[in-house]
């Protein structure tokens, strides 16, 4: 990353066109950070741009990136590295499910999935944390989810994914203690976003869970607070639990019932 010469703090948000990456962009321009705004969608990105820099004054950009492509991700990492910017937080947010049995599932679209959520998360941790490290100050936000403790038949793929961010996340930040880095993991539940209807996964209510703007603020409170595992909400807490000490041979078909009551097509 270059030096900075500029002392106002960004944070960088992907996923930020719609959902909880876009609820997050408007908490971190009210906490007065100027906002790196990364997703594919152009005209959401410019509204959600354009809403923070009216209502809370702060600068905004918006990079268009793929993220499930290994270019895509090369230009967005160069395109960082070329502004001498304080890039203060980094949220990890961009993100997609797949609902199906592995069997039939396409093997690209799983590859797309580990490149959005692991491979671009990484390479951007990557890029952001030198100069956090030498500033000796920055947070780092996982968007993972409650599925990071369980797996998840019929959405295998972002179950292990999710595993492996609450995994990733809990030795990093073991290995910034004492840095001024601080690494949260925010792992919701059901959320009201696009998520379902984008991963094709049926339910009977279409209104169940958080909302984004609520799962939002709590992950925004508690990054800026340095915690380091999120769990938002009662219930979700109540699920951890039950897959933390249930026997691990039975969680699976646990997280399958639920999923059938729900009404999830598929289970
Ligand atoms: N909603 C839930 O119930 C729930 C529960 C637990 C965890 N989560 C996690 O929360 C995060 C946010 O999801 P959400 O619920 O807010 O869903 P959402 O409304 O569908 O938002 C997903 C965001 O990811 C971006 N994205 C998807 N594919 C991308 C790609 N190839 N390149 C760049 N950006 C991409 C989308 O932007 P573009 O389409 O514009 O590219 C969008 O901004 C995800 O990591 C998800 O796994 C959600």
């Amino acid at each position: 990353m270059s030096p900075e010469t500029d002392a106002a703090r960004w944070a960088i948000i992907t996923g930020a066109s719609s959902g909880i990456g876009k609820a997050l962009a408007f908490e971190f321009a009210a906490g007065g950070f100027n906002v790196l705004l990364i997703a594919r969608n152009r005209a959401a990105l410019a509204e959600v741009a354009a809403e923070c820099s009216d209502k809370y004054r702060v600068e905004t950009e918006v990079v268009l990136a793929d993220l499930s492509r290994m270019d895509s991700i090369d230009t967005l990492i160069t395109s960082l590295a070329s502004k001498p910017r304080r890039y203060e937080v980094l949220v990890n947010n961009a993100g997609f499910g797949i609902h199906g049995d592995f069997a039939s599932t396409d093997i690209e679209q799983n590859i797309q999935l580990l490149n959005v959520q692991l491979t671009a998360a990484l390479r951007l941790i990557k890029a952001v944390l030198p100069s956090m490290l030498s500033r000796r100050s920055g947070r780092i936000l996982n968007i993972a989810s409650v599925y990071s403790y369980s797996p998840v038949p019929f959405q295998s793929v972002y179950g292990a994914c999710k595993a492996f961010l609450l995994s990733f996340s809990s030795s990093l930040q073991n290995e910034l203690k004492g840095t001024g880095v601080s690494v949260t993991v925010f792992c919701p539940g059901v959320t009201q976003t696009e998520f379902r209807s984008r991963a094709g996964i049926g339910e009977k209510r279409q209104d169940s869970g958080m909302t984004a703007q609520a799962a939002a603020h709590i992950a925004y409170v508690e990054t800026m607070r340095g915690k380091h595992v999120v769990v938002p909400g009662f219930l979700n807490r109540l699920f951890v639990l039950f897959a933390q000490v249930l026997p691990g041979w039975s969680v699976p078909s646990l997280v399958r019932f639920i999923n059938r009551q729900r009404g999830q097509n598929h289970s």
